[in-house]
């Protein structure tokens, strides 16, 4: 098994505080999208960390934001900084093991977190987890990195081809709304369930 394919690794990198892709705030490319779904709609961050779009979205007002992180430092972030946060909504366990349904699945440095071989698992989990309706959207980096990861990239035509036996590709370009040390090299994913309208 891969040492970045267990939460002791990552809990590890949380414990000594090595968790370069933390941007501190909400992500602006995630909250600009959310933002056009009404307040009850059930999201889901995977792979959350500490989740700054999930506290900011809760503080918005939208009830049914949930946080998957199979670590507990992030968690514990989120407990701290969002007291009020439904303690039910914050999931400690590992992403392949989630069940349930969710109208919006936002997504942000976790797939390129997993190890490449994952990559048909996510997108067939995704799948399953996602409302008919539904929506995967958020960020993937738009090339790969010239070490070895995490985080693992990728290119467009590549995510292509494996979302696309699956998912209705509805957006899949560079992100207007990056933050500047990631623009350029950040894609906007939207993507629904094959079956849906
Ligand atoms: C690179 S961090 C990204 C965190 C957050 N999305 C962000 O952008 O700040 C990847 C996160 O995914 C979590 N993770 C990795 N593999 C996981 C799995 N199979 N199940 C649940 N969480 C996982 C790690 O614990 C870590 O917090």
């Amino acid at each position: 098994m891969d040492r970045i394919d267990t939460a002791y690794y990552w809990q590890e990198r949380y414990n000594r505080g090595d968790i370069p892709w933390d941007i501190g705030y909400p992500s602006p490319p995630l909250m600009h999208y959310a933002g056009q779904f009404p307040t009850t709609t059930r999201i889901l961050l995977p792979g959350a960390g500490r989740s700054h779009e999930a506290i900011a979205l809760h503080r918005l007002g939208y009830e049914q934001v949930w946080v998957c992180d199979w670590a507990a430092a992030p968690l514990e972030y989120v407990r701290e900084q969002a007291p009020d946060f439904p303690a039910a909504h914050l999931l400690q366990q590992a992403f392949f093991q989630l069940e349930g349904v969710f109208e919006l699945i936002l997504e942000q440095t976790f797939f390129s977190a997993l190890p490449p071989r994952r990559r048909p698992a996510y997108a067939e989990k995704m799948n399953d987890l996602l409302h008919p309706n539904g929506r995967l959207a958020g960020v993937l980096f738009a090339q790969p990195f010239p070490h070895e990861g995490p985080p693992y990239g990728g290119t467009a035509e590549g995510y292509r081809r494996l979302f696309e036996g699956r998912f209705n590709i509805h957006q899949l370009q560079l992100s207007p709304h990056s933050i500047a040390p990631r623009r350029g090299n950040e894609l906007f994913i939207e993507l629904s369930p094959r079956h849906s309208s």
